[in-house]
């Protein structure tokens, strides 16, 4: 997903394992059904926080736009399909 690749989110994720991050598999299988989970999680990419999966904080992403965080979060619910 370009997003992902172009803003260095998969030094720190992967699709099906966990890294420094948590996978993107197991983020998408923890807010699966979660109607607030798209602006929750929207905001944590844009501002960063930690203790949510443990210790590690994610740092904020101030220089994305709105709608390149909208579109990588879509995905990784989604369960980052490949294409
Ligand atoms: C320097 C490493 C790092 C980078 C770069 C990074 N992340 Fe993270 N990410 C983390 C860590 C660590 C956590 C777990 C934070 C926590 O426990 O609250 C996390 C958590 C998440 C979560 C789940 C948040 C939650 O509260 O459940 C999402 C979604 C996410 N990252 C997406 C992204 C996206 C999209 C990018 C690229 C724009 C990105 N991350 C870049 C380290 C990173």
């Amino acid at each position: 997903m370009k997003v992902a690749q172009t803003n260095a989110c998969m030094g720190c994720h992967a699709v099906d394992r966990k890294l420094v991050g948590p996978s993107f598999k197991d983020i998408a299988a923890r807010y699966k059904g979660d109607a607030a989970a798209q602006a929750k999680l929207e905001k944590k990419v844009r501002d960063g926080g930690a203790g949510v999966w443990g210790a590690i904080p994610m740092p904020s992403h101030p220089g994305m736009s709105a709608a390149d965080i909208h579109s990588v979060v879509g995905w990784v619910l989604a369960g980052s399909p490949s294409k």
